[in-house]
């Protein structure tokens, strides 16, 4: 595991962003895990800087995103696609319909699960998988729990991820209970794991997650097991 201190969100964003672009740059036909939060923002914006100066092509790219609130679609402003699109691929030339986000719609979320893992599986796997980390060491979707769940699944939202994320929506009342998160297979099968994270309020939960044992109640921590994780992490 490589774990990265930088001192500032606008070089962990940098960093992050180098790390995907060189992705890119050698596999242009790469299958990209991407992820939401505030995290990932400035990482999305800095790639899309360099799209704009033409240093990179995201023609041939393919994405996979982690999760979706179920019951929300692509349309709400608050679900996850429509994340996606306006921090990233509205501004670059991915082919919109080689970009894969979970169905929080489905009717039949297990099902869902099913294709969305063959569907990775078909891609042959993540070349680089981004992630964030939830204040109780969630990775997707994936909260803290007494197993590790392998495939894409629904899940309920604990209540300290809710409030985490209630700073999105009007009310606490409008997060959504349940998602739809990719199980932890999928991301260990992934060939390179980029972890990013920022802010003093992280720092307990990354000592936890990366230097304490490995712990299905410490979801992240699972990634202590995977051979090519970079972790990024700056306290402002
Ligand atoms: C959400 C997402 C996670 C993300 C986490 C942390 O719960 N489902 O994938 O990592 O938030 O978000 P942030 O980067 O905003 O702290």
């Amino acid at each position: 595991m490589k774990f990265i201190t930088v001192d500032s969100y606008e070089k962990l964003s940098r960093k992050a962003a180098s790390v995907i672009a060189a992705q890119v740059v050698q596999k242009n036909d790469c299958v990209l895990g991407l992820a939401t939060g505030s995290s990932p923002v400035g990482t999305y914006k800095q790639l899309i800087e360099w799209y704009k100066k033409g240093d990179l092509d995201f023609s041939a790219v393919t994405s996979v995103n982690l999760d979706e609130y179920v019951g929300l679609d692509g349309e709400n402003d608050q679900s996850y696609r429509y994340f996606m699109n306006v921090n990233l691929f509205d501004h670059i030339n991915i082919d919109k319909a080689k970009t894969f986000v979970p169905d929080g719609k489905a009717d039949d979320p297990k099902l869902e699960g099913e294709i969305y893992d063959a569907r990775i599986k078909e891609l042959g796997g993540i070349d680089l998988q981004l992630l964030g980390i939830g204040l109780d060491g969630h990775i997707g979707f994936n909260e803290p729990d007494s197993v590790f769940t392998k495939e894409t699944h629904v899940v309920d939202l604990h209540e300290s991820t809710i409030k985490a994320n209630a700073r999105f929506f009007e009310n606490e009342a409008d997060v959504p209970r349940k998602a739809i998160t990719m199980g932890m297979l999928s991301i260990m099968q992934a060939k390179k794991v980029l972890l990013i994270a920022n802010g003093a309020n992280k720092k307990e939960i990354l000592e936890k997650a990366f230097f304490g044992p490995i712990d299905p109640r410490v979801p992240a921590s699972i990634l202590q097991l995977h051979p090519d994780l970079t972790v990024i992490y700056s306290e402002n």
